[in-house]
């Protein structure tokens, strides 16, 4: 079986990020420019999405056919696993089936499980402890922003230290961008994942803090980012959550903390008035739409080059 990659964690691509990035740039030229690429001519791609999404699902399935391949959507309510089929044996079928398989789910061992057994790639869409999809396109949309410096460059995450922000932290120690992450007692990053993002850090470069206290967070920073306070599958603490991210909110009292130029990301989709405010996320300094269609770009780089071995 050997060769076959999978993106479970985004430290999978530890090695190759900065390439994906280029590769990212690359196909979004071409698109840009109306030049057909289409690597992934023939090949299929399983879609499994335990969770709802918009942007994961239309920009892998609008990806796959714009590489000239096809996306099938399967929901676990519809497959036999919703029946009690296992995730290893799903996992053998689908590989002799598709060349390529998208699983959001609500658990990493779940992702790993699958990862295990199909012998064709398997990318994360989301889990409980990253979303490294998102952030490859996140790490793409700084580099159109704010040029190809990371090391000169400050991200501020503020509030959940959920699966977003542990890819983040990741991804920024890895490009050697220095991050601060303000997030409320009890709700800080997976200390595993925050320990290899240090760890990574070190050799990088980069400085990668988590503080309680956001308006210390957005000084100097360069990149203003945040998230909601209560992920999928997290909707019964929802009152609670509501109370203890209270003043991580990003709105422009926070803003004005940060540099002038700061720009302000959110991965979406957003509750508009809980973690940012309306003010912020249509303002000039927000770039998450930028964000949101850089999702397509990113996507066709990691499929080009997980199925197409571009
Ligand atoms: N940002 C993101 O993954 O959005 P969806 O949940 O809509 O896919
Ligand atoms: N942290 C959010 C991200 C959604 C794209 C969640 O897991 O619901």
């Amino acid at each position: 079986m050997g060769a076959k990659r999978d993106l479970v964690s985004i430290l999978d691509v530890k090695d190759d990020l900065v390439g994906l990035l280029e590769l990212a740039a690359r196909i979004k030229n071409r698109t840009k420019a109306g030049e057909p690429y289409e690597p992934l001519r023939g090949k299929s791609l399983a879609m499994l999405f335990e969770k709802a999404s918009t942007r994961t699902r239309v920009s892998f399935e609008v990806g796959m056919t714009q590489l000239g391949g096809h996306a099938l959507f399967l929901s676990p309510n519809d497959l036999q696993i919703g029946r009690g089929e296992t995730i290893s044996d799903t996992a053998k079928v689908l590989s002799r089936y598709v060349d390529g398989i998208m699983y959001r789910a609500f658990k990493r061992e779940n992702v790993q499980e699958l990862a295990r057994n199909a012998t064709v790639p398997v990318i994360n869409g989301l889990d409980d402890k990253e979303h490294p999809c998102q952030v490859i396109a996140d790490l793409f949309t700084i580099l159109e922003h704010k040029g190809g410096a990371f090391k000169q460059l400050k991200l501020a995450y503020v509030g959940d230290g959920n699966n977003v922000c542990n890819s983040l932290l990741l991804g920024a120690a890895i490009v050697g961008m220095a991050m601060t992450a303000a997030c409320p007692s009890g709700y800080e990053p997976d200390a595993e994942l925050l320990g290899a993002a240090r760890a990574i850090a070190k050799e990088s470069g980069s400085t990668i803090r988590v503080v309680d206290d956001p308006v210390g967070a957005v000084q100097r920073a360069d990149v203003v980012y945040t998230d909601v306070w209560v992920s999928m599958g997290q909707e019964k603490e929802q009152e609670k959550r509501e109370k203890v991210f209270r003043l991580y909110q990003v709105n422009s009292a926070l803003l004005d903390h940060a540099k002038k130029d700061a720009v302000v990301m959110h991965c979406l989709p957003a509750h508009r008035g809980l973690e940012i405010t309306d003010e912020v996320i249509d303002g000039p300094q927000s770039i998450v739409f930028d964000q949101a269609e850089n999702r397509l770009h990113a996507q066709k780089a990691i499929l080009s080059r997980f199925l197409g071995g571009v």
